[in-house]
């Protein structure tokens, strides 16, 4: 199951770490809004299955997925949220089982070359690079670019509005992801009006 698939042409996954759950609707209409087409929401909060639900079943135009899966029980709780796809900053064989046993569409991380190749073996030519700047950010990615033509990546971590534009350049890089479009400052204080600008910046980005 291919998250390229459901994501289709999309070039920025919002990247969200959400504490409040009644945010989760305004959020996730101010993103639809500025004319993004999918949010990953991680579940590194309390309130972050509850978000995900929220976003599911109020704000269907917008494609919610599940971040920083890292557990194989995990996958049962955000299909039962709604979530249509997930992410994983890496891999395990048990996790890659899970998900395709539930026919959930993954995008699992790799930061290394062998990573990589277990990634294709396992049939997953889209992969998140993660953490894209400690790992080499650019010219990693340009590296790797020869040896593996097959493979295309969405790198996150540390990604900002400035890099983002030359990740997306790269040929291999199918999208970026990042929380640089809902700052935790921005989604405590409630500011949609602000997300909602950086948003419309991301896509101008993209474009
Ligand atoms: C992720 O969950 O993909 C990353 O932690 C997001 O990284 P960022 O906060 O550096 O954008």
């Amino acid at each position: 199951m291919d998250v390229g698939e459901l994501l289709k042409r999309e070039r920025i996954v919002p990247v969200v770490v959400i504490d409040d759950a009644a945010k989760a609707v305004p959020l996730a209409r101010t993103l639809m809004e500025a004319g993004l087409n999918s949010i990953e929401v991680t579940l590194r909060s309390a309130a972050a299955l509850a978000a995900i639900e929220q976003i599911a079943t109020k704000v269907p135009g917008l494609i919610v997925g599940a971040g920083s899966l890292r557990r194989s029980e995990q996958v049962s709780d955000i299909r039962e949220a709604g979530a249509q796809f997930a992410v994983a900053p890496g891999w395990a064989p048990g996790l890659l089982d899970a998900a395709e046993v539930a026919g959930l569409p993954l995008l699992p991380g790799a930061a290394t070359a062998a990573e990589m190749m277990q990634l294709f073996e396992r049939g997953y030519a889209l992969q998140k690079f993660f953490p894209a700047e400690l790992a080499g950010g650019i010219p990693y990615l340009r590296a790797v670019g020869a040896p593996l033509p097959e493979l295309r990546f969405v790198p996150t971590g540390g990604i900002t509005a400035e890099l983002a534009g030359d990740y997306l350049a790269l040929p291999n890089v199918a999208a970026v992801g990042g929380t640089w479009i809902t700052p935790k400052c921005l989604l405590d204080a409630g500011d949609f009006d602000r997300i909602g600008q950086l948003a419309a910046d991301a896509i101008a980005i993209g474009m």
